[in-house]
């Protein structure tokens, strides 16, 4: 079994470790970015994960065609698509 497999943030091929949830492949797609954020606010503003727990919503996410999944309950799977709002 793979320790890690690989899924794509907004269409970049990212490699996450096994058990990972599609919020950790969206942080670590902007690892190396100052932009933290999962997702904007209708009034624009830059919005990011807050519990972590599937409570506060602020990590939604579009997974596989799926609009505002949130990100922080959801494992990711071999080849999932993941698209954040920005
Ligand atoms: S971070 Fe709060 S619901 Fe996902």
């Amino acid at each position: 079994m793979p320790d890690a497999i690989s899924v794509t943030v907004n269409g970049t091929a990212v490699r996450v470790p096994l058990n990972s949830t599609a919020l950790v492949a969206i942080l670590m797609s902007r690892a190396s970015s100052p932009a933290r954020f999962v997702r904007r606010s209708l009034s624009g503003e830059p919005r990011g994960p807050l519990c972590a727990m599937g409570i506060c919503f602020e990590c939604r996410a579009t997974i596989n065609n799926q609009r505002h999944s949130r990100t922080c309950l959801i494992l990711c799977a071999p080849g999932m698509d993941i698209r954040t709002d920005d």
